[in-house]
Formats: C-alpha cells, structure tokens, sequence
C-alpha cells in the first residue's frame, strides 16, 4: 500500500457541511431522521474510515460489502488516471469495443465457474439482476418458450433497488412506497438455519430446497424462467445455507429447465473464502452476477456471465438482444477491475478471508456465545452476523419499537466500528487487509456495546 495524501485542510465545519447535504442531497434509502447525523468521510485507509471531524473508524463493511482490497490503494488511482488519460470512455454497443474491456471478459472466463465463459458489463449490481432477469427472458424466447417468465427468488434476498431487481428483492421494506411491484416475481422462504422449520423427518436444507420444487410446480414449470438467489445472503442478515442446500437446489433447476442464476454481487471475487461462492458446494450456475468486489468499490461496475449453452442460443439468432447500458464496458472501470483482480490474486485475498473469517467468528462466539440476548453467531468467510433476540430459548424478536439494532449501532459508532444492521442482526464484512488487531478490537467494541444496549 502506498502512502497517501493527508485529509484536506477543510475549513468549512462538518455542522455546516450536514446542512448542505440536507439541503441539496437524496440519498439512497433516504431518511430525514437517519440524515441529522451524517458522518462526512474524508479518507480511507486499509480497513479504516476518517471523518471531517478527524475521527477514525474500522470500516466493519468495507463500504457496502465491496472494498475488499481495502482503501488507499495507489495501484488502483493510477490505474484509473491511465486509462482516463489514455482512452475514458468509448461506446461498448455491439460493433465497438475497447482493450480493458476485452482483457477483463477473458480474465474472468478464466476465473469464473468453467461453463461461464462470455461477459456482459452494467454500472453496478441492480442493472446486473435486470441484465439476467432479460438474458433469462431472451433466452426462453430464442429457445421458442416464451412463455417461461416468471422469476423465483428468496425471502430475506437482496438484489437492488431498481423496479426489476426490487421486485425479485424480498425483503419487504423496500417494496411499501413503490408499488406495484413488476408482476410475476415470487418468493420462497431463505434456506435460514438459526430459524427455518423444516417438517419432521427431513433435513433443513432439503426442505428448503425444495420449496423451490414445490413453487415451481405450484406456477407450472413452463412458465418459470429462473431462480435468482445469493449464494450466502448479504443484506438479509448474512445467512449461510446447509451444505446440501445449493446442490439441491441444481437438481431442481434441471429437469424443470429453471436457470440457476446466482447473485454473487457481495460473494464474488472471494469474500466467502474462494473466488466464487458456489465453489464451497461443488455447483455451477447458468447466470453469475457480479459488482462491488470486482472494483473493489474504487470505480462502479457490475455485470453477469452466462455460461456456453445461453451464449450459444444468443449466438446461434438473427434477433438483436435489445439490452444496453450507456457505460457497459467502460474502458476505465474495466482497468481498475483488471488491477484490482490481479491483487486479489497476488494477495491470495480470498486465503485472507477463509483464514480471518475463522478468527473473526471463533473470537465473536468466544465474546458473546454465552450473552442472554445474543441468538446465533454465524458467517461465511469475511461476512459475518450476529442476531440478537429478545428471548434465547423461543428465538422471539424484540419489538421494533425498542430501536435495538439501531441504538447498538450508534454504540459500536460511539467506540469507533462503523458497520450496518439489519433489523436486530449486527453484520460485519471488512477488507480483507484488515489486521488481526483491527478485527480484535471490532470483536471487543461489538461485544461492548452489545452489554451496553443490553446489560
Ligand atoms: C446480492 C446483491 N445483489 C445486488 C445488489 C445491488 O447492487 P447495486 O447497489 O450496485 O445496484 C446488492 C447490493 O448490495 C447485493 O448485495
């Protein structure tokens, strides 16, 4: 890592820059409650945060999940200005292309699942969904089956905001004031260890699993398309399915003809311990989505690869996929991920994750395993959850009215961890360059702040 710059010597005060920001800022998930207390970064560094007030933070979600070579990193700034000084932008529509791009497409058939070997690039992880929920309904069409529309996803998933990806999100809360949601999109219950109820006899991840079965059957499975789903669930509180979960889950798709399109938006690139996520279990998807990790968050892009049977049928058609994003291939944001790969590789990045993952979850249940309100501990690599309950031995919730997960999370703010909850479920996924003493104090302050809130 290289050194960098010290902060600007701002000399407009952070009160002040909290108004403008009201006043001239919607922010994602905006809130006027949530936006009093705006923190203004300044900088980054490795796994930490700086405010404009000077205060430095662990970053415990590396951003939004995505910064996992951590920030400050000079190599990716410089790989950004070359390309910009070189050639900034150019059309990626069919019929024009440029270098990084090229390069990037072929670096990833090489380090995605071995069928997945052609590539298309969105800004970001929701264009990402609806790129597959079209590849999908292109797909079927050119395969004269028109009618195998529908999308299946999970309860607790997360797959953007735009009108397609918030439809297959399922996880309520987004859907209230945007309504109606795009038909044809369902949900089956999330394969959620610590609180699915499978019915007696069979095992938990089955029956999950076959949930999708019996939704594919309840719509007709001529009129199912995909099945979209995180391999580990990020933002729905960071749920690792059982081990028989995913291979189920292929066996399903297959003789119903429903493509396995796995979100690895957050998994992708080796947050979960390997490259790919699904490689834990041993399955391929048809359609992987990427995002955050593949630029380490330093410029936006996002994308899918489908694997050589969609690329075939695409291939094999006179009809034009009418699909298209003014930045698809955008030559700067395809270098900056070309060097970002190459340091997740040279940095074994993933080795990083699978090892202080461990560390991270065996310190997380020796601090807080025996804590009367602490219900399960889990995660999966660098991504990690802790939920909270209001009564151990029922798994009962606290009522949100008592605001838990978000007074913890001005505690943890208060200590010097900036991270995010969902609902009651504290979840944490830092760069993977953080330090064993970084992660040990994110485990103490966690574990503070958790007696705090609730003694
Ligand atoms: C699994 C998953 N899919 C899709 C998205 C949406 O990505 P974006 O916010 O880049 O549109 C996210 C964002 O957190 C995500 O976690």
């Amino acid at each position: 890592m290289g050194s960098l710059p010290a902060p600007p010597d701002d000399t407009v005060t952070t009160q002040a820059l909290r108004a403008q920001d009201a006043a001239h800022l919607i922010h994602p998930l905006h809130s006027t409650q949530a936006q009093q207390n705006t923190r203004i970064w300044v900088q980054g560094q490795g796994a930490t945060l700086t405010d404009s007030d000077g205060t430095e933070y662990i970053d415990g979600l590396s951003g939004l999940w995505n910064v996992l070579v951590g920030h400050g990193r000079r190599e990716l700034a410089d790989a950004a200005r070359d390309q910009a000084a070189t050639l900034a932008y150019v059309s990626g529509f069919a019929g024009s292309s440029n270098r990084p791009a090229i390069e990037l497409a072929e670096r990833l058939a090489t380090l995605t699942y071995p069928s997945i070997n052609r590539f298309f690039f969105t800004s970001g992880g929701g264009e990402a969904t609806d790129s597959s929920v079209k590849m999908s309904r292109a797909y079927w069409t050119l395969r004269g089956r028109p009618q195998k529309t529908k999308v299946i996803s999970r309860i607790e998933g997360y797959h953007g905001a735009t009108l397609a990806a918030m439809s297959a999100t399922g996880l309520s809360a987004y859907w209230p004031l945007f309504e109606p949601r795009v038909p044809g999109f369902l949900h089956i219950p999330s394969p959620y260890p610590y609180r699915y109820e499978a019915p007696s006899g069979i095992s938990q991840g089955i029956a999950a699993a076959n949930e999708l079965e019996q939704a594919i059957l309840r719509e007709g499975a001529d009129t199912v398309g995909m099945f979209l789903a995180e391999p580990v669930q990020g933002a729905g509180g960071v749920i690792v399915p059982q081990d028989a979960y995913c291979r189920r889950i292929r066996d399903i798709c297959d003789p119903y003809e429903v493509l396995l399109v796995a979100d690895e938006v957050i998994t992708g690139f080796g947050r979960t311990g390997t490259l790919f996520a699904l490689d834990h279990w041993g399955v391929e998807p048809d359609i992987v989505q990427f995002a955050k990790a593949i630029t380490s968050g330093y410029v936006p892009l996002g994308g899918i690869g489908i694997n050589d049977r969609i690329a075939a049928t695409l291939d094999n058609d006179d009809r034009v996929w009418m699909h298209a994003y003014t930045y698809s291939a955008h030559p700067v944001a395809c270098a900056v991920a070309l060097r970002n790969l190459r340091i997740i590789l040279e940095e074994d990045l993933p080795g990083q994750c699978a090892t202080k993952g461990d560390h991270l979850l065996a310190n997380l249940r020796t601090a807080l395993g025996d804590h009367p309100h602490v219900g399960d501990i889990r995660g999966k690599g660098l991504m990690c959850g802790v939920e909270l309950v209001a009564d151990r031995s029922t798994k009962a919730s606290f009522p949100a009215a008592d605001r838990v997960g978000p007074r913890l999370l001005q505690e943890t703010a208060r200590r010097g961890l900036f991270s995010r909850v969902k609902g009651d479920i504290y979840v944490l996924a830092p760069a993977a360059v953080i330090t064993e003493h970084q992660l040990d104090r994110a485990v103490e302050i966690l574990a503070d702040s958790i007696r705090t809130v609730l003694p």
